[in-house]
């Protein structure tokens, strides 16, 4: 299916992005055939399985699984698991694939118990359950949550040949959640006018707690009690979390106890002996929260071999802590040419927004990439532009490079 020359958008072999809908698939002669003869496969010759209480995925999926699942030398819950992207689809994660960060396991958590305080520098100290929250408003987004260790590997001096997209970049995983808007709950119990940052600490055995400037909890924080549409998984906070859109994972705080409203940062241990940015001359960069702009192909990639020359579709995450993608731009050589991608009709705000590209790959060594532009104009750094200045892992959005080889595999490079 040849395509006219104006349909090529850049070098080696990228394709305009209205050729992505046109694109066909020409061998299902065969199948036609079988399917017009009335033949039937072996599962289509007895009833099917037996309804159930609840769902599971295919067993031929089984392989769609968290992955780098490790924790700290002694301990079987203070690490981080990471999401499959590269066998997902959407924007939407899957919350048994949700990635999880735990500083000290996963709480079990009696919800007729658990209470929420809103304290401090507030007219009227205020306690909630889960049963008197329900019957506040209720705010529902789809939005993206990311550590702010995501991407740290792609720090590291040499290109780590062995990696892939989800080891790399699975910290981060798109949800609809749902629950109060904080707004409501602080403008209850009064906030104090010399009041600016909100102190929230978890009810896991660690204490999970970060200082939270109030104008953010007052603009788009939500106490969270529903992901996907069904109440929080333990590993994401049962029975309420903080949700705070854009920013850096850890500060939305899981299994939320209290909410202290104060006049300055409460310098937590989480805020300083980590999540914090050390810089090249030592000093160090704190309360860094909202996420950069920032994209990754997430097909092809590490794991998933190219069957031979072809069009190809070129797939892939992209999501910025300021606001909407705007823009998402693909390469097939290295960086030196752009095509614009087409983007699923879902773009939100501080969501995960999916991009496709069509790529007529010439079964030639390949080195394909992606980069973001956000609303506010912000693009997407270089790999080596982004390393610029810090000097630690946090925070990474440079863009990720894939070598495609001759032989269809695809690794790990930088460029
Ligand atoms: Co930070």
């Amino acid at each position: 299916m040849p395509e006219p020359d104006n349909t090529f958008a850049a070098a080696n072999g990228l394709l305009h992005r209205r050729v992505f809908l046109k694109t066909g698939v020409a061998a299902v002669g065969l199948l036609t055939a079988q399917v017009a003869a009335g033949t039937r496969d072996p599962w289509m010759k007895e009833p099917g399985a037996a309804l159930g209480e609840s769902g599971a995925p295919s067993d031929h999926e089984s392989h769609v699984v968290r992955t780098g699942i490790g924790s700290q030398p002694g301990t079987t819950g203070s690490g981080a698991s990471r999401t499959p992207l590269e066998f997902l689809d959407g924007i939407v994660t899957p919350s048994r694939l949700h990635f999880e960060r735990h500083h000290s396991g996963i709480p079990d958590i009696d919800p007729a118990r658990h209470r929420l305080v809103i304290h401090g520098l507030v007219d009227r100290p205020l306690s909630f359950d889960v049963e008197s929250l329900d019957r506040y408003p209720r705010a529902s987004r789809i939005q993206f949550l990311e550590c702010s260790g995501n991407s740290g590997s792609a720090t590291a001096p040499v290109a780590a040949a062995d990696a892939t997209c989800s080891s790399i970049h699975g910290l981060v995983s798109g949800s609809e959640w749902g629950g109060v808007p904080l707004a409501v709950l602080l403008d209850e119990a009064g906030v104090k006018p010399k009041a600016s940052w909100v102190v929230a600490g978890g009810a896991d055995a660690a204490m999970m707690s970060r200082s939270i400037p109030l104008a953010k909890i007052m603009d788009d924080a939500i106490v969270a009690l529903y992901q996907n549409g069904e109440r929080l998984r333990p590993a994401n906070g049962y029975p309420m979390r903080l949700f705070l859109p854009g920013w850096e994972g850890n500060a939305s705080v899981k299994w939320l106890r209290s909410l202290t409203v104060t006049d300055q940062p409460a310098m937590t241990k989480d805020e300083t002996s980590k999540y914090s940015d050390l810089m090249h001359d030592g000093k160090a960069k704190l309360f860094t929260f909202p996420m950069g702009v920032k994209s990754v192909i997430t097909s092809p990639s590490p794991g998933l071999a190219m069957a031979g020359s072809g069009v190809y579709q070129i797939s892939g995450i992209a999501w910025s802590g300021a606001g909407s993608v705007r823009r998402v731009e693909v390469s097939a050589d290295g960086g030196n040419t752009w095509a614009e991608s087409a983007l699923d009709a879902h773009v939100l705000p501080k969501s995960l927004t999916r991009f496709r590209s069509a790529w007529r790959w010439d079964g030639k060594p390949a080195v394909i990439m992606s980069r973001a532009i956000d609303e506010t104009g912000a693009v997407q750094p270089t790999r080596v532009a982004a390393l610029a200045g810090l000097a630690n892992f946090y925070h990474h959005n440079g863009m990720q490079a894939w070598q495609v080889g001759a032989d269809g595999g695809v690794t790990n490079v930088y460029v």
